[in-house]
């Protein structure tokens, strides 16, 4: 029970990464509060969470929407009292095209969630964060922070972003007692994988696969174990950092 009396805000914690996560921080100890646009998944987790003894609620959140997100915060802070952990963990996938062909409006649909959506957290967390003399924050970025795939431009673009943004703010705030790290997952098992046909293609399963010198897919558990270490007082020395979780996908 490292994080009893803590609290965790995750954002996307309806289903995937978001969900393991949330179900960790709340193994952990920590009152979970989930944001997300998804009603029923969220309710599913906090169902989860409930019923194996955890504290947690769903708060509405749409993280392309300043607003929406002060008042997740907000709602945080008036029923905790406190923030100690942000995990900006909400994304979406945009759709397959080259960079000369990319729709305008999905790469700035893409931009706004992946990107904007994260700034606007750490924007929020970091205001109640230097309040109460420190936290810590995980931005789910990707391997996709890191290197190029054809096809996803905006996913890509917003995901090196991502990265900045973690950089600069762990420089801006280390003295103030905030870490801000990312986690850098290669393709791992999830509804988004599902949806993009990678998953629920044998032949296109074993060609991700094979990118992977692990020789498969990751698994939401073997990410939400490194988010929870980011954020443990292990970590007390680990800010700015991109940790890659990917079987191996960079290394070659
Ligand atoms: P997922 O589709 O299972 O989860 C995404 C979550 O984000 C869902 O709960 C969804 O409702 C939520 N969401 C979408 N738009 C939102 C919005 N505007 N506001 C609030 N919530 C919103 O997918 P997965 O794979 O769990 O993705 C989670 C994060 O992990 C994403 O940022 C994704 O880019 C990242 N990631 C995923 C990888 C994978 O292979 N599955 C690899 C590397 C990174």
């Amino acid at each position: 029970m490292r994080f009893k009396n803590r609290v965790a805000m995750v954002t996307g914690g309806s289903s995937g990464i978001g969900r393991a996560t949330a179900l960790a921080f709340a193994r952990e100890g920590a009152v979970v509060a989930i944001g997300d646009v998804n009603h029923e998944g969220s309710e599913e987790t906090v169902r989860m969470i409930r019923e194996s003894g955890g504290e947690s609620q769903f708060i509405h959140c749409d993280v392309a929407d300043a607003e929406s997100v002060r008042r997740m915060v907000e709602t945080i802070v008036q029923d905790y009292g406190r923030l100690d952990f942000g995990f900006n963990n909400a994304g979406i996938e945009g759709t397959p095209a080259p960079t000369g062909e990319y729709p305008i409006d999905i790469w700035n649909r893409v931009i706004a969630i992946n990107l904007t959506g994260v700034w606007y957290c750490m924007r929020y967390q970091i205001g109640q964060m230097l309040k109460q003399g420190g936290g810590a924050i995980v931005n789910n970025a990707s391997i996709l922070g890191v290197v190029g795939f054809a096809s996803a431009p905006a996913y890509v673009a917003a995901k090196h972003g991502v990265l900045g943004l973690t950089k600069t703010a762990a420089i801006e705030y280390a003295a103030r007692g905030i870490r801000v790290n990312a986690v850098c997952p290669a393709f791992i098992e999830t509804p988004m994988l599902e949806r993009g046909g990678i998953t629920s293609d044998p032949e296109t399963r074993a060609v991700m696969e094979g990118l992977h010198p692990i020789g498969r897919l990751g698994r939401p558990e073997e990410i939400s174990g490194a988010v929870l270490w980011l954020c443990s007082d292990e970590a007390s020395f680990v800010t700015g950092h991109p940790m890659l979780i990917d079987g191996g996908y960079v290394a070659r």
